[in-house]
């Protein structure tokens, strides 16, 4: 028996309560351990605020979107003696172990927390899927399919007035949604960060498929964070960076409205999803996965196997070194985008 951390950090992601869940019905029922949930990343464990966790609190949120915990994108290495000051927290609480749940900035500070001496094992989350070291994380299959909806909606009224539709999604440094959602929905042109674009290149496309297949609109589906092969940096919403350095991304589609319909003449219009691709509730394919991860990490924190994270192999779940996660982004696989640009025009 011993006593667990866990907390969620980061944005927040469609398969976290599931996790939650997961950790607590086999850390309670299994082992006989008490579990602490931080609230709000790791600004709960700065400032000690948890909650016991029971299977009645974690009862009935297996469906529900978002995290029961909260999330923040604190960043302990920017907080004033932010290590002495969670190392603290942990020891006060009596935790044993934390298990964080969260992208490569959470995870990343989970690591340095274990090359400092506490036991920790990591959760992989991203909607982006970017982490490296798992075949997928929880919550890119949902973000998928509310884009692939959402680009489904967009072809009937493309197809009625007949306008170029620019859908932007998420993806920071990789184009996994795009290309997944751009592939399922049909898109006539996927932009990915990691092929940077040339707007007559997207235009040829699109006047291709005007001129030559008797089409009369088109879908550009675009990640957020694609770049032009000229240089420069990706479209930015906001100047102002969070606490692990990162800008707000966000407006690429805007830029390519009206690029697009002044060298094609094509009435173009922009859609940004946003956040709408990170609320509601998971698919089944992220519930599972959640539940898999959930217990993979309670049963690791239990049998010492700290300094880990969980991840997803083909279809088996093994552990792997944090830092092997964290060494660099998961880019999108050349292969797949190579079967996307087959349909690309
Ligand atoms: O990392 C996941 C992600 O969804 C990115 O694709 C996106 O740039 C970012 O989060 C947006 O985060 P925020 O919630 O801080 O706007």
């Amino acid at each position: 028996m011993a006593r667990i951390g866990l907390l969620t950090g980061g944005g927040d992601c469609p398969g976290l309560n599931p996790v939650i869940r997961a950790i607590v019905r086999k850390g309670i029922d299994h082992y006989g351990h008490e579990i602490f949930g931080f609230r709000k990343g790791w600004k709960g464990v700065l400032e000690n605020d948890a909650i016991e966790l029971t299977r009645e609190n974690t009862s009935g949120i297996l469906h529900k979107g978002g995290t029961m915990l909260g999330t923040s994108r604190t960043n302990v290495y920017k907080t004033e003696n932010g290590e002495e000051r969670v190392l603290a927290s942990l020891q006060e609480r009596g935790i044993d172990v934390l298990i964080p749940i969260g992208g490569d900035d959470t995870l990343g500070v989970a690591n340095k927390l274990f090359a400092a001496g506490f036991p920790t094992v990591g959760v992989p989350k991203t909607i982006d899927n970017d982490l490296n070291a798992t075949d997928f994380t929880f919550g890119f299959q949902t973000a998928v399919q509310i884009a692939t909806e959402a680009i489904d909606r967009l072809h009937s009224t493309a197809e009625s007035h007949d306008r170029v539709i620019v859908c932007e999604v998420m993806g920071r440094d990789a184009g996994w949604i795009a290309c997944w959602s751009g592939m399922a929905g049909g898109a006539d042109v996927i932009l990915v960060p990691e092929h940077p674009f040339d707007v007559d290149e997207v235009c040829a496309h699109i006047r291709n498929r005007h001129e030559n297949s008797g089409r009369t609109f088109s879908i550009v589906v675009v990640a957020e964070g694609a770049t032009r092969s000229d240089g420069g940096a990706a479209a930015t919403a906001a100047d102002t960076l969070d606490s692990f350095g990162h800008v707000r991304l966000g407006g690429i589609a805007f830029e390519l409205e009206k690029e697009i319909e002044e060298r094609t003449g094509y009435e173009s219009r922009a859609t940004v999803l946003g956040h709408i691709q990170r609320g509601g509730s998971p698919v089944a394919f992220d519930r599972v996965l959640g539940t898999r991860f959930g217990v993979a990490a309670i049963d690791a924190a239990s049998n010492g196997d700290f300094g880990q994270m969980v991840a997803l192999h083909g279809t088996a779940i093994e552990l792997v070194a944090l830092e092997d996660a964290l060494s660099q982004p998961k880019l999108l696989d050349p292969a797949l985008f190579e079967t996307a640009q087959v349909f690309f025009g």
